[in-house]
């Protein structure tokens, strides 16, 4: 005789946001930071993935004239890269005007010296000398990253080290917004992997403001010709010198991308000067090829294919919107303020 066969009801994934500000193409240090997790994580949470305008609005308001191409070319990047519209929300902030509305809600509850501690703060203000950044809104910068978060009661926020301050923040308000008004918001915890440091072709850490970057719209020609100009251990400055690998941006690059027999060759090999710096790097192409290729592939389909995109990008606005407005009607009811009038 046969038992009906159970089946065991599907338990609710943990829900992810995360979300990038749209200021130029994506790169190799961002697949290894950030997109591969991503895309792993697709089949473990509930993603949403957000292409921050507004955000980007806080430094770049003088000059907008690039922010809508950014904002379709990284969409381009994270669907190249394997983000997948059926798996996961992907969508750009500014079409969720509910992350406005909650910005404003949270604004009102936190102290304006929470801000001015937040170390990017000040920091930014001092590096980025050619633009003024004394304005409000990048005062507010971490309220409206706290919103994106807390508008979809996100539990996992996969972030860079650098944004644990504000994530950190990010608690805090979600602490003083359940104390003040009555349970919301769980307490996101930010996820970060240990990833591999991706120095770009000038040995500094890979930034598109640096100009060091290999992009992922990179054609592959210009990838490997951006590799093989790359810097290597200063002090192997003939094939016949020995070279140091833990001083090599491209052994750096290898521990990225290449396999465990490769790193071993390379650190022996390198030290006895029995391969060039050519070599290495044709290796390192070898393994880095094949990861970049099916990227620029899809990427080539997408351009060709604008609408799709376009269309991706309104169906994630609409899923992110729903949600988002269950939230806001949490929080109006707990702070009062929903007047029961619907005008
Ligand atoms: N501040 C993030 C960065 O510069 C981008 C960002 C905006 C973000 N909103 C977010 C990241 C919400 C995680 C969650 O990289
Ligand atoms: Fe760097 Fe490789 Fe040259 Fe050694 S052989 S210095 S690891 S590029």
């Amino acid at each position: 005789m046969t038992r009906p066969v159970e089946v065991p009801a599907v338990a609710k994934r943990p829900r992810v946001l995360s979300g990038f500000r749209p200021t130029g193409p994506m790169h190799i240090g961002h697949l290894v930071g950030a997109l591969d997790n991503w895309i792993k994580m697709q089949d473990t949470h509930e993603c949403f993935f957000a292409i921050c305008d507004w955000h980007a609005l806080t430094s770049e308001y003088a000059d907008t004239s690039r922010i809508r191409d950014y904002v379709e070319d990284m969409a381009l990047d994270w669907l190249a890269a394997g983000l997948d519209p059926d798996k996961s929300t992907i969508f750009v902030q500014s079409h969720v005007p509910e992350h406005a509305e909650l910005h404003l809600l949270l604004s009102m509850i936190v102290p304006v010296a929470w801000l001015e501690r937040v170390p990017s703060y000040k920091e930014q203000q001092q590096q980025i000398a050619n633009r003024d950044l004394t304005n409000y809104g990048f005062l507010g910068y971490p309220v409206l990253q706290a919103a994106d978060i807390l508008i979809y009661r996100a539990e996992v926020v996969p972030v860079g080290e650098d944004q644990l301050a504000h994530l950190e923040l990010c608690r805090e308000i979600a602490r003083r917004f359940n104390s003040l008004y009555g349970p919301v918001f769980p307490e996101p915890r930010a996820i970060t992997t240990r990833v591999p440091r991706v120095p770009g072709t000038d040995g500094r850490k890979m930034s598109k403001s640096y100009g060091n970057a290999i992009n992922l719209a990179d054609p592959i020609e210009e990838s490997r010709q951006k590799i093989l100009k790359m810097v290597t251990d200063p002090a192997r400055k003939t094939r016949k010198d020995p070279g140091n690998p833990d001083v090599c941006p491209v052994y750096d690059l290898h521990k990225a991308f290449s396999d465990r027999a490769t790193l071993d060759l390379v650190n022996v090999e390198c030290r006895r000067a029995g391969i060039g710096c050519i070599d290495c790097k044709t290796y390192l192409l070898s393994h880095l090829e094949p990861v970049l290729r099916p990227i620029q592939e899809r990427r080539a389909r997408l351009v060709q294919d604008r609408g799709r995109v376009r269309d991706i990008l309104a169906e994630g606005a609409r899923r992110a919107r729903s949600e988002a407005r269950k939230t806001m009607e949490l929080v109006r009811a707990a702070m009062k303020i929903d007047t029961g009038i619907r005008p």
